[in-house]
């Protein structure tokens, strides 16, 4: 794998009252996309938020903006979200019964796409959208919330999403989100992940957020290191 390790902060976690701050935080200590999480309360159980903070962070920052839709009928909001700055759009297959029109429309936006499964969803699914993607996020918790256990049998999943861009001669990228920290960086980068989202190891962490992006930078270059 070529493409370079890279870790986006999981806005979920972080205070919304001084939003705009701790994204600049974020980026002064080295995040290199912004993880935007929008629920609906009806895919998932939560409302989180939508386009008035994607805009907010769009005006935070100048790294690309990873907008993960956790709604029903995203196409219904593709155009608006990439409008308000996001970068990525990424859609579940669970959501999308014509995910190939989704990610089309994306593109067309002017955002890259990305497919993310759940814990329980068969990579198989993937099969013949591959081709059209530029990121797969295998979900590493069930979605809807921060702060949950890593569910180690996805690790197998993001193997295989892997192997199958490697067979295709497709160079994704491949993002996991939930669960992530100093902890479960290592072993998800060695099954061929190379995004990685944190939301409670970023925005949580105990010795602030510049404190928690170099624990997790650290775990990954320790691990590749030998
Ligand atoms: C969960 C969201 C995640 C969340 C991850 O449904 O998609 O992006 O912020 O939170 P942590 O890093 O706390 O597991
Ligand atoms: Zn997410």
């Amino acid at each position: 794998m070529t493409l370079p390790v890279r870790l986006s902060a999981s806005i979920l976690a972080a205070d919304f009252a001084c939003l705009g701050q701790q994204i600049a935080e974020a980026e002064r200590a080295g995040a290199d996309w912004i993880h935007v999480d929008v629920m609906d309360g009806v895919f998932v159980p939560p409302i989180s938020f939508g386009l008035p903070i994607i805009a907010a962070a769009r005006k935070s920052t100048s790294l690309p903006l990873d907008v993960h839709l956790m709604i029903v009928h995203p196409e219904r909001h593709v155009e608006s979200m990439v409008a308000a700055g996001a970068s990525w759009v990424t859609v579940h297959t669970e959501t999308c019964p014509h995910l190939h029109r989704v990610v089309q429309q994306i593109r067309e936006a002017g955002a890259r796409p990305g497919v993310a499964i759940n814990p329980a969803t068969p990579v198989c699914l993937l099969e013949d959208i591959l081709p059209f993607v530029d990121m797969v996020l295998v979900m590493t918790v069930n979605p809807g919330f921060g702060g949950q256990r890593f569910v180690d049998t996805t690790l197998r999943k993001v193997r295989d999403v892997r192997a199958r861009a490697e067979a295709l001669g497709h160079e994704i990228e491949i993002e996991v989100d939930g669960g992530i920290h100093a902890g479960t960086a290592p072993e998800v980068v060695a099954n061929g992940a190379n995004v990685l989202v944190a939301g409670t190891a970023v925005f949580g962490a105990p010795g602030g957020v510049a404190a928690g992006i170099a624990a997790l930078r650290e775990s990954v270059v320790r691990d590749l290191a030998g």
